[in-house]
């Protein structure tokens, strides 16, 4: 079954597109990347079929919803029942604990308390994070942070999973664990997973990947059982695409200590 179809979305900013007829569908349980280098529009593209963007023509469904007919108060909704979302900022709430962040999605769904509860122990143990439920955003780690905002976006048990550059304020180590985790959503929960990246280590952890150039559907490429092959293919995918090379590789560069 397709949790996702797209066909033939564009973004037009002014006069400038952003997107161009782009046309591509997910089934279920599938992990997909999206890549291509900077300013090819992966972020554009991630918001609207996330329904943050509304694109200028073209369709979206969500299990066979089409969410160009929703209107502007049920979108929320839709979002906070159908998607989950992972950001490179986290986009916590830092005056909210840890606990309270990840039940928010609950809370507005309406959701009953002992239900709650044990979803939020469920999800908690899964991301080895019950130690943290009583803390202040401002008091984590980046990794930690980004565990809780996962622990947000699945929490209600999204149709599909959404993750823009997700490990991109991350070191390489707690990387490894993020993507360790969307690894395990993908094998053990059959979770549907969207994840942008420019990263050719972290895009090697998906299923299939789709290339943007110029805000086009470029190519796609599946892993199958050769994950060796699959990381050269991205490499020279990635060439083929051309842009700056140092661009794909920022993020696995050592971080140093102020
Ligand atoms: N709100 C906006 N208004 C005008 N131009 C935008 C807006 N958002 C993105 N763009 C432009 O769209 C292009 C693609 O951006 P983006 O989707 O962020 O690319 P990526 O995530 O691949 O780096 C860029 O040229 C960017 O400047
Ligand atoms: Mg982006």
């Amino acid at each position: 079954m397709s949790i996702l179809r797209v066909n033939k979305i564009s973004k037009v900013y002014g006069k400038q597109p952003v997107l161009d007829r782009i046309s591509f569908s997910i089934e279920s349980g599938e992990f997909v990347g999206i890549m291509g280098p900077s300013g090819s529009g992966k972020t554009t593209l991630l918001r609207s079929l996330g329904t943050l963007d509304r694109p200028t023509y073209g369709e979206v469904w969500i299990k066979d919803e089409s969410t160009f007919e929703l209107q502007q108060e049920n979108l929320s909704v839709f979002r906070r029942k159908k998607l989950g979302f992972v950001f490179q900022q986290f986009d916590l709430l830092d005056t909210l604990t840890v606990e309270e962040n990840i039940l928010l999605p609950l809370i507005l769904n309406k959701n009953d308390i002992p239900s709650m509860k044990q979803r939020l122990q469920e999800v908690t143990t899964d991301l080895g994070i019950e130690n943290l439920l009583k803390m202040r955003i401002d008091s984590l780690s980046g990794g930690q942070k980004q565990k809780a905002a996962i622990a947000r976006a699945i929490i209600h048990r999204p149709d599909l999973l959404l993750a823009d550059e997700p490990t991109g304020n991350l070191d390489s180590k707690a990387s490894r664990e993020i993507m360790e985790i969307f690894n395990s959503l993908h094998k053990q929960n059959k979770t549907t997973i969207l994840l942008v990246t420019h990263d050719p280590v972290i895009a090697s952890y998906c299923d299939r990947l789709l290339f943007l150039k110029d805000g086009q559907l470029y190519n796609e490429i599946y892993k199958g059982d050769d994950q060796k092959g699959f990381f050269q293919k991205i490499l020279d995918m990635l060439a083929l695409l051309g842009g700056d090379r140092r661009d794909f590789y920022t993020i696995n560069f050592p971080k140093y200590d102020s």
